[in-house]
């Protein structure tokens, strides 16, 4: 079957050239269709998908800000499908937030994404500097040999589904007080005993933030299953991470971010990830904002676990809330339905 590459055309015909001439190369023997009217995009449903996006120098594309406004005023519009992205630049900047912007608006309208689902090529290519001298080649070859590996992994067979799965739920507050806790046990009680949960509390400094080691340090603890840290990220996380199906991040926004605690568990996963890759297990949201920016802590779980940490991204992964109150949040309308749809989400993901 056709590949299809959904690729809004730059507003500067030059800014494209290079993503076409590296999708020709990469995807030889790749049957695919190519559309660009992001206003008409056909019934994709179920499908696997490429997105394929140049920036131009300042990182606007005029097709890409309609391809948005398609997938956010159509939120059923990619059910069942998933997902795969290349973001070329003109321009140093803006493609990994571009990428991470795209994504997200996809997830809503119901499309997964492979871990690791992003091959960005900036303006220099120098994002490939590492890669050119591992693969032996250089910048644009690296660049293509990423594009072939992505689009392997995408038309890739599904990881089958377990019988009894594992969930891993991760959060840094009080059961008491915290919306986002609330909001968790509710999907808990849906879950019943289908699945197996384990629960790990970050809160107080328990896991100390990366220490950044060099990377020989890192390689090497992570080997004997250690980071240079030690304690409950090595001891009881790592493990749990291990063995898990799924984790749920329990994200209460923070400053328009991930609390410093997820972060830092964030962060000191690199030295597990040096030794494995997490494409085999999902990763599920539950973001609460007191005012606004829901969004943006979905987009650092997107940019952080799926992208950079290779978690397996499934459709509408994440359950994004504004209540501020303790107690709020249950009762916002229509809260019961979402809870129901989100925990039959984490069932339709991770159980056979
Ligand atoms: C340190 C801190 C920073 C916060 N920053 C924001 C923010 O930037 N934007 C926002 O909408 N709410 C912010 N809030 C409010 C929480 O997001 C809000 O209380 C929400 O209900 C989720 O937190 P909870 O699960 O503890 O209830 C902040 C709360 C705290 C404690």
């Amino acid at each position: 079957m056709e590949l299809p590459v959904i690729a809004p055309p730059p507003d500067e015909a030059e800014d494209g050239a290079r993503l076409a001439a590296v999708l020709d190369e990469a995807l030889h023997g790749i049957d695919r269709r190519v559309f660009t009217d992001m206003s008409a995009l056909p019934d994709l449903r179920g499908r696997r998908l490429l997105f394929a996006l140049a920036l131009g120098r300042h990182g606007i594309n005029a097709a890409y800000t309609r391809l948005l406004l398609t997938l956010r005023q159509n939120p059923t519009l990619l059910d069942g499908c998933t997902a795969a992205l290349v973001v070329d630049g003109a321009g140093e900047l803006y493609t990994k937030s571009t990428a991470a912007e795209l994504a997200l608006a996809a997830n809503l309208a119901g499309c997964a994404l492979i871990g690791r689902p992003l091959v960005e090529g900036t303006g220099s290519l120098t994002n490939f500097r590492v890669q050119a001298k591992l693969l032996d080649t250089d910048l644009l070859g690296a660049y293509r040999a990423n594009v072939r590996e992505l689009a392997e992994r995408l038309l890739a067979p599904p990881t089958p589904k377990k019988e009894k799965p594992e969930l891993l739920a991760l959060h840094a507050s009080s059961y008491h007080t915290s919306n986002t806790m609330q909001l968790w046990a509710q999907v808990k009680r849906r879950l019943g005993d289908g699945c197996a949960v384990t629960e790990i509390g970050l809160r107080n400094g328990a896991v100390s933030d990366c220490a950044g080691c060099p990377y020989t340090a890192c390689l090497h603890f992570g080997e004997k299953d250690r980071c240079f840290y030690g304690g409950l990220m090595q001891d009881e996380v790592w493990p749990a991470v291990r063995r898990c199906d799924a984790v749920v991040l329990l994200c209460p926004n923070y400053n328009d971010a991930l609390s410093a605690n997820l972060t830092a568990f964030i962060n000191r996963l690199t030295g597990l990830f040096r030794q494995t890759r997490f494409y085999d297990k999902a990763v599920f949201a539950l973001v609460v904002s007191g005012y606004s920016g829901g969004d943006t802590v979905a987009r650092q779980v997107i940019s952080a676990m799926n992208m950079n940490k290779s978690f397996f991204l499934p459709p509408r992964f994440a359950l994004i809330e504004t209540a501020n109150d303790p107690g709020e949040a249950l009762r916002l309308p229509g809260m019961e339905q979402k809870l129901d749809a989100f925990a039959q989400r984490i069932r339709d993901t991770v159980l056979q």
